[in-house]
């Protein structure tokens, strides 16, 4: 089945028609950047914009960066705080929405480096934030958050996410520590068998990863930045698949933005 995967990220909002069955994108993605407010209405414009760009009329599946229960959004780190109580599924139109993280671990779970892998797998995303998504014989627990997990009395994220390692200008090696010392945390409390990493600094794997000691094998993200999208294709192609937060959708149609969706 074809779905219109949407990954709403800090920076960007992210889309692309994907093959559920192949997990691959059929056409090159559409990069927005996310409105300044990224408030529900200025989102869900962009999100519209992006259906109709695609002449989309099937399912939509849409990634969320905070935690999604049910297609309510329940937090919102890195976006606007209004967002909290949002109906965001009803918003987009009845897209399946989930979380970022746990989309981009769908994706490699099933298409990427954690095909086929059973045990405790651990896919964590370093981009404006860090994501997580658990999955235990391949069934994902949802809305993890793992990325506020405190060390040194500090979200987790704050200091170790991609975007902290702009914003202290630290050099690859200094925050590769950072990013040891919360993976070294994550281990002891999980004992996963794999953890995959995620977001936009997989396709800089080789920058850090050399510089990350852990006993637990860790990998970068096989389909990298892309994960998110395809994931939220895929969530949407099998709703009664994803555990959790995601409602069954018929076409996604933005609420009162029928028009400029393409929609009539
Ligand atoms: C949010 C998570 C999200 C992550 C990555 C965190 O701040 O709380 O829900 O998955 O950022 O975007």
């Amino acid at each position: 089945m074809n779905v219109l995967g949407i990954d709403i990220g800090g920076s960007g909002i992210k889309g692309a028609p994907v093959d559920t069955k192949a997990g691959e994108l059929l056409e090159d993605r559409l990069r927005i950047p996310t409105p300044e407010p990224s408030s529900p209405d200025a989102v869900a414009h962009v999100v519209a914009s992006i259906v109709e760009h695609f002449g989309w009329k099937g399912r939509v599946g849409v990634t969320f960066p905070g935690v999604v229960a049910d297609g309510v959004i329940r937090s919102a780190a890195n976006v606007d705080r209004s967002w909290i109580g949002v109906d965001a599924a009803g918003l987009f139109g009845g897209a399946t929405v989930l979380n970022d993280a746990d989309a981009a671990g769908l994706a490699e779970m099933r298409f990427g480096e954690g095909r086929d892998r059973r045990g405790v797998v651990l896919v964590l995303t370093f981009g404006t934030g860090i994501g997580s998504a658990l999955f235990v014989d391949g069934v994902l627990v949802p809305n993890t958050e793992l990325g506020h997990l405190e060390v040194h009395g500090k979200d987790a994220e704050h200091r170790a996410s991609a975007r902290a390692r702009e914003e202290h200008d630290l050099s690859w090696e200094k925050w590769a520590g950072r990013v040891q010392e919360y993976l070294r945390h994550v281990e002891m409390l999980f004992s996963p068998s794999l953890i995959v990493i995620g977001g936009g600094v997989s396709k800089k794997a080789d920058k850090f990863l050399p510089h990350v000691r852990l006993d637990t094998p860790v990998v970068p993200a096989g389909l990298q930045n892309e994960a998110g999208i395809i994931g939220a294709a895929h969530a949407a192609a099998t709703p009664a698949k994803t555990p959790g937060r995601t409602r069954a959708a018929g076409g996604a149609k933005p609420a009162g933005r029928q028009k400029a969706a393409g929609r009539t």
